[in-house]
């Protein structure tokens, strides 16, 4: 059946390649956007339309790149070539720089040929280009996916050239689009300040968004952006491009607005300090960039995102997550044996899946007591732990609950028997002092010794415990120190071929160990980008867990993931919310628990153990159902989100009051993406012992027409009040 599909997407979606009046025409479709090529009368590939999708197919003979405003009609060539080379008549940033063995510095590429075939969910158009003086192909991929509106794109460089050739920039495509206005969205971040939206106008000039970190795309910014055409972003109305690079290491987006008002976007890995070497017959391979245009505002292009990562990107992104209670905010550091059992039976206690042991649990020469030593020496550490990894998936099988471990493989600390063994293991200057963020040092994943060494790690424990059942998998620290022992001459191949070297360890556990789930981590959310998520089942949003604070992370990751994808648990972080506050922002993702369960009342632990079995019950609908986000809480002093089954008989609507005004108009919360022919049953869920619901509504059954156009009055004015709304079709 599957096979069925994949073919009839095919036949409609095929890549039409037109020769009408001798233009060359290469159409990258979904079902609402078309992505139009086209080879120009000197033989080289420009884009003549990126756009909502054409209805009828003749118009397409009507699209020239070069109706496009330029600036010199005399060369009206300028801009708008697909992957334009250096030094060639466009004076702009180029897609791809090489310097050939005699020194020229310039690459100009004519089409040669395209194919397109079809893949699950959708079509891949393969494109491939040579430059006419120096054999060096480059091959153009795009995916469309359909169903989804979503296109993945990425490039190919290749040389025959005798001798190595040196690349300066290498992007994995280029957009372009001209349009009265742009309006850029980006998520800004640091430590515990993820995911913060900020929009600007883009006007004639340059903005680069790049990160320098090395071992993680993200920590001052995040690997996404929105463009708003022709108006800032808006949630439900307007066009806007929503696009992601799929790189775990330096990134760089450039969107420059040239003199006449066209925009071309340059997504890549960032060339900083990356002039690459590339060896006769070795392929250098972009990272993935993958966007959607929506017409329809930003809730529906990350509906669509959403969509397409449980279905084709994220790993068992179909599959069901494990809820869970971990130890680092309870216990950091300081634990034992005993105390690790008694956690084990408070999560069953709570009813959630697993018990997730946190950092601190190796070292034996120098221990790991503190995260000044130890990361590195992945042997239990026989005095805190005498009875090894044995005794806790023993104890954890005893108490009914799966076990999961907190590993960092790709790090050492100084202090530590592998750094003793092995420093050239690590990253760092042969000549200079060294500088550490957190007390540690990044490994050389460039040298495939230590890509062993680091799977070695994951296989190890898995061999001698196969009962560990889930793995978080951190990375605490940026590169520092960037210079590789290993490389040697090479060092401008460092940040990238130490990137790779992550993914071919993460490969090679992936195929080994395809039923773990992993979560990713990088101090809090460093890390959440889609090249990273085809091994990881999810990520670990931010250490921010103060609820208010999460309402923004969650908002602003949610733009471009989705809630299956998103770790949130419950903590001590800021007290003065209520325990229930604090669960039912954690509900609205993956929901976990790390609290120390002795600190509640008996009706706090009673409310936490009805929220979590709510959660269980409902989790077809927050995970795999579809998100519509209702009030912002950039926008008001209130939050609001519903998700809708795929069958729509269930939705679950989330409100929040952050920190309302009493003055303020309060206004009901219009839900979205239900049946309106429906008759829904709302009851208010998640509520304290003994308490009772306040809302109007509770109880009541209306129609869907009427929750979508009139809505419930679910917002208060006190601050840190939450609501959770379960609403059954009575049909
Ligand atoms: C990082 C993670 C935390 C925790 C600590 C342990 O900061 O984000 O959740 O695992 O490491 O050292």
């Amino acid at each position: 059946m599957k096979h069925f599909m994949i073919t009839v997407a095919f036949i409609l979606f095929a890549t039409i390649t037109v020769n009408s009046m001798d233009k060359k025409i290469i159409r990258i479709s979904t079902e609402r956007t078309d992505l139009v090529l086209q080879v120009a009368e000197n033989g080289r590939l420009y884009q003549s339309y990126l756009g909502e999708r054409l209805l009828n197919d003749a118009d397409l003979d009507e699209l020239d790149w070069s109706i496009h405003p330029a600036s010199d009609a005399s060369v009206s060539r300028r801009g708008w070539e697909v992957y334009s080379g250096s030094g060639n008549e466009d004076f702009f940033e180029p897609a791809v720089a090489i310097t050939h063995n005699d020194g020229n510095p310039s690459t100009w590429l004519y089409y040669v040929s395209s194919s397109s075939h079809p893949v699950d969910g959708g079509v891949q158009t393969d494109i491939v280009l040579r430059d006419d003086k120096y054999p060096v192909n480059v091959t153009l991929h795009y995916v469309a996916y359909v169903k989804e509106n979503v296109i993945k794109t990425w490039s190919e460089i290749s040389h025959q050239e005798k001798k190595p050739v040196t690349l300066s920039a290498y992007a994995s495509t280029m957009l372009y689009f001209s349009r009265p206005s742009y309006y850029l969205t980006e998520f800004s971040s640091d430590w515990a300040k993820e995911a913060q939206m900020s929009t600007q106008q883009l006007l004639f000039g340059k903005k680069v968004i790049d990160t320098k970190l090395g071992s993680r795309a993200a920590m001052h910014t995040h690997p996404f952006f929105i463009v708003g055409l022709e108006q800032p972003a808006c949630e439900r109305q307007g066009e806007v491009l929503m696009g992601t690079l799929g790189w775990t290491g330096n990134f760089r987006f450039t969107f420059e607005v040239d003199n006449v008002g066209n925009l071309r976007i340059i997504p890549g890995i960032n060339p900083t300090a990356s002039e690459y070497t590339l060896k006769r017959g070795e392929v250098f391979v972009t990272p993935e960039f993958i966007f959607t245009l929506s017409s329809e505002g930003t809730g529906k292009g990350s509906r669509d995102l959403q969509e397409w990562a449980r279905k084709y990107q994220l790993k068992d992104g179909n599959g069901s997550r494990l809820t869970l209670l971990n130890n680092w905010e309870n216990t950091g550091f300081d634990f034992n044996q005993e105390i690790l059992t008694e956690l084990m039976k408070e999560a069953k206690d709570l009813g959630v899946d697993m018990f997730l042991l946190d950092d601190g649990w190796f070292g034996n020469k120098y221990p790991r007591k503190d995260d000044k030593a130890g990361l590195g020496d992945w042997e239990v550490t026989h005095d805190k732990l005498p009875g090894g990894i044995h005794a806790l998936t023993d104890a954890a099988r005893e108490a009914g609950v799966k076990f999961g471990l907190w590993i960092e493989p790709e790090m050492v600390n100084p202090k530590s028997e592998l750094f003793e063994k092995h420093p050239d293991w690590a990253i760092h200057y042969p000549n200079r002092d060294v500088y550490y963020y957190r007390n540690q040092l990044v490994l050389d994943l460039s040298n495939p010794v230590v890509q062993d060494y680091v799977y070695g790690v994951v296989d190890n424990l898995l061999k001698e415990n196969p009962d560990i059942a889930y793995f978080k998998w951190d990375c605490n620290s940026p590169i520092t120190n960037i210079y590789s022992p290993y490389l040697k001459s090479e060092q401008g191949r460092l940040y990238i071929d130490h990137v790779r070297g992550v993914y071919n360890v993460l490969k090679r556990v992936k195929e080994n160990y395809p039923e773990v789930p992993m979560m990713l981590c990088s101090g809090g959310g460093a890390r959440c980008d889609y090249e990273a998520l085809k091994y990881f089942t999810e990520f670990w949003c931010s250490d921010n867990t103060d609820p208010v604070e999460r309402i923004y992370i969650q908002w602003g990751f949610s733009h471009f993931f989705p809630a299956k994808a998103m770790c949130a648990h419950v903590t001590s972080w800021n007290k003065n919310a209520s325990i229930k506050f604090r669960t039912d922002v954690a509900s609205m993702c993956k929901l976990g628990f790390d609290l120390g369960l002795k600190e509640l009342t008996a009706d706090e632990l009673l409310y936490c153990q009805t929220a979590v079995a709510n959660w269980k019950r409902l989790s077809p609908v927050i995970l795999d159902g579809t998100q519509y986000r209702l009030v912002s809480p950039y926008e008001s002093n209130h939050m609001a989100v519903n998700y809708v089954s795929t069958d729509s008989k269930k939705a679950v609507l989330f409100a929040y009051d952050i920190h309302p005004r009493f003055q303020e108009k309060l206004m009901p919360v219009k839900l979205q993406g239900i049946d309106p022919y429906k008759h829904y049953k709302v009851e208010e869920i998640n509520l304290m012992p003994n308490g009772k619901s306040v809302l109007a509504g509770n109880g009541k059954v209306f129609s869907g027409d009427y929750l979508m156009k009139v809505g419930l009055h679910v917002f208060g004015f006190n601050s840190m009040q939450s609501h959770v709304i379960e609403l059954t079709s009575v049909e």
